[in-house]
């Protein structure tokens, strides 16, 4: 198949995609001096949406974790309130929308039915919906008020990859854009706006290193579990890791809050069951060598995946993998980067159809 363009698997190349698939995100969406970002699909509706004051955001799978990133990246960069919520869930509560609450509907495919109803059902109440979509011109893109698109080309892998990528680059922007006029300074937005500008590059560093994740994931493949712990924003990326890992490589795995071990999963930990450990250099910090400790004093494998200036989770986790630091809100970006590759190398090890997971489908449109 061409469209591979020589790599074994579409997921692996659309991993390999992603500096790309941040620069078509970012591109002609940035005014760096000012410290704003321009999203041309915004605009018919940006009288309403700088007065709203209330976003929910409604997706599914993969889309769900990047809407959990969202939320905090909307609650750092505007003042808005922000709720998360399946899609699949949104549409059976009782809801209050009106007209400064907007309902952000979060998918690749831009079909997914569930997330669709959820749309339908916020524009009967009156509430603004938008669309963060890569599939032009899909029912999701079409039935929003507005919205933004992807421009990340075709995934093929059943698995979301790069999605999950330019799904969180344009939160940011759309939360920058959103912000600039509330309370987000010229020199916070800059910061932002120049940390995306460094990712691309950042991400390749970590695709370099691709051959430590596949050492990894030949030892960690042999366990038939697999725990994903982290703090704030990087919660959602052990659901993401999590969620990789179980889809492609058919391993049970588990993304957990690590503040939550102790309220359950601790009582799983033994010398067969790993935990991957998401480390990133915030108030979290401190709390998660913590939750290492613990699991280590339990015989509990633990693999860290932590920023390059850390000195300590070598100490206490016995495998390690660096990624570079970037701004805490694009973060996450750099850290689901390595889970995507350690999911893809374990799926490859057990043998599994990688591209097309059994009982799983691209996209879902049936409830
Ligand atoms: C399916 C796919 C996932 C995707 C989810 C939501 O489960 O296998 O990769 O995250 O649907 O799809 P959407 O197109 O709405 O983002």
């Amino acid at each position: 198949d061409e469209g591979l363009k020589g790599f074994p698997h579409f997921m692996l190349k659309e991993i390999y995609d992603q500096p790309e698939t941040v620069r078509n995100a970012c591109r002609g969406r940035m005014i760096v001096s000012e410290g704003v970002s321009v999203l041309g699909g915004l605009q018919s509706k940006m009288e309403e949406i700088k007065n709203l004051r209330k976003l929910i955001i409604v997706s599914c799978g993969t889309s769900y974790h990047a809407g959990l990133i969202g939320r905090y990246i909307f609650e750092n960069l505007t003042d808005l309130n922000i709720e998360v919520e399946l899609a699949s869930e949104f549409r059976y509560r009782r809801l209050r929308l009106d007209e400064t609450t907007a309902v952000l509907a979060i998918s690749q495919s831009g079909e997914t039915i569930d997330t669709l109803a959820a749309i339908r059902e916020a524009r009967r109440k009156g509430a603004l919906t938008i669309g963060l979509v890569n599939v032009v011109g899909s029912t999701i893109a079409r039935e929003t008020d507005c919205g933004v698109y992807c421009h990340a080309g075709p995934e093929i892998g059943v698995a979301s990859t790069k999605i999950f990528v330019s799904q969180l680059v344009i939160l940011n922007l759309m939360a920058l854009l959103i912000g600039r006029y509330q309370s987000v300074s010229l020199n916070e937005g800059v910061a932002v706006i120049k940390a995306l500008q460094n990712l691309p590059d950042q991400i390749s560093d970590i695709l370099a290193q691709a051959s430590q994740l596949e050492e990894l994931a030949k030892t960690y493949q042999k366990y038939p579990n697999c725990l994903f712990i982290g703090r704030q924003m990087h919660t959602a990326v052990a659901l993401e890791g999590a969620l990789k890992l179980k889809e492609i490589s058919y391993i049970h795995a588990e993304g957990y809050a690590a503040g939550e071990m102790k309220h359950g999963p601790i009582s799983l930990i033994d010398e067969n069951f790993p935990t991957i450990a998401l480390l990133s250099n915030d108030a979290s910090y401190d709390k998660m060598i913590n939750n290492i400790q613990e699991i280590r004093a339990r015989s509990g494998p633990v693999f860290a995946i932590t920023y390059t200036g850390d000195a300590q989770a070598e100490k206490v986790a016995d495998d390690i993998f660096r990624v570079p630091e970037t701004h805490e809100l694009l973060q996450p970006i750099l850290s689901v980067i390595p889970l995507q590759l350690f999911a893809y190398y374990c799926a490859r090890f057990r043998g599994t159809e990688i591209d097309k997971p059994r009982n799983l489908a691209k996209s879902v449109t049936v409830e």
